[in-house]
């Protein structure tokens, strides 16, 4: 069965701009981010049958929410994430015990910034890694070694797609969503020559998060307000669950960035 780590959003809220979605004028619905918080955890417990790790909210860490950047976990080794701006950096040692309390190989890195599977995702055999917004492309040369992994460096050049998972998802079945223009040219050749089967989300759509998404089998959970990626994934096989993620939109979040695959 599949496990994510996620945390409630108790103290969820913009204090700081670290990306263009991101305005402290932009106040967040308590209630209503708790709600569509609940309903996407009740989607995937009830819906897609994943089992959840619940960690503890941090009063002053807003983005802890946001448990796709604790780091990366595989094979029993945690790497914690490294987080460029100051303002996330006091999120690490609660991923870091996190991950210390529940058995894994903790591993921090010594140089460059790194924000975990917000940057780093994949396919069994191969991974990505997201660089030129939050993490180093140096990273994934360390991260490779430590996990025997091919990763395929993707630079991301439009400041609102700046995590990878903000703009490209492996899915289960071998194909790629993505939003073509969040890449710089190389990066996108390379995509395009390397993965016969993409479903290239319209800009309209990449700016609700319609990459964003939480894959586990032929279950997809997404963004509400994602018609055209939905009929799409549909027509790939896959059973499609929107939910509605807007407080979390303000952020620069949704469904994928509020998760993290154990
Ligand atoms: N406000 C957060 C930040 O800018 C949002 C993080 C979303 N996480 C993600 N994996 N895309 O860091």
């Amino acid at each position: 069965m599949s496990r994510l780590l996620v945390c409630p959003p108790d103290y969820y809220g913009i204090e700081y701009e670290i990306n263009p979605w991101m305005r402290i004028s932009d106040v967040t619905d308590s209630e209503k981010s708790k709600s569509q918080w609940y309903d996407l955890m009740k989607t995937l417990e009830d819906d897609v049958g994943v089992e959840l790790e619940r960690m503890i909210p941090i009063k002053g860490c807003p983005d802890l929410v946001f448990t796709a950047n604790a780091g990366v976990a595989h094979n029993g080794i945690a790497v914690i994430s490294k987080f460029k701006h100051p303002e996330r950096q006091g999120e690490e040692k609660y991923f870091k015990n996190w991950f210390t309390e529940h058995g894994y190989k903790v591993v921090s890195l010594e140089d460059g910034s790194f924000e975990g599977a917000g940057d780093l995702l994949g396919f069994d055999d191969i991974w990505f890694g997201g660089c030129g917004q939050r993490s180093d492309k140096e990273v994934y040369t360390t991260l490779s070694d430590i996990y025997d992994k091919e990763i395929i460096p993707l630079k991301l050049v439009n400041e609102k797609f700046y995590h990878l998972d903000t703009c490209f998802c492996p899915l289960s079945g071998g194909e790629l969503l993505y939003y073509p223009p969040a890449f710089d040219l190389y990066s996108q050749k390379l995509i395009a020559e390397r993965w016969p089967f993409r479903v290239i989300v319209s800009s309209q759509e990449a700016e609700r998060f319609a990459c964003n998404v939480v894959c586990v089998g032929n279950h997809v959970v997404l963004p509400s307000g994602c018609d055209e990626t939905m009929k799409v994934l549909k027509q790939y096989g896959y059973i499609t669950h929107p939910v509605e993620l807007n407080e979390f939109f303000k952020s620069g979040g949704s469904a994928k960035c509020l998760t993290f695959a154990l």
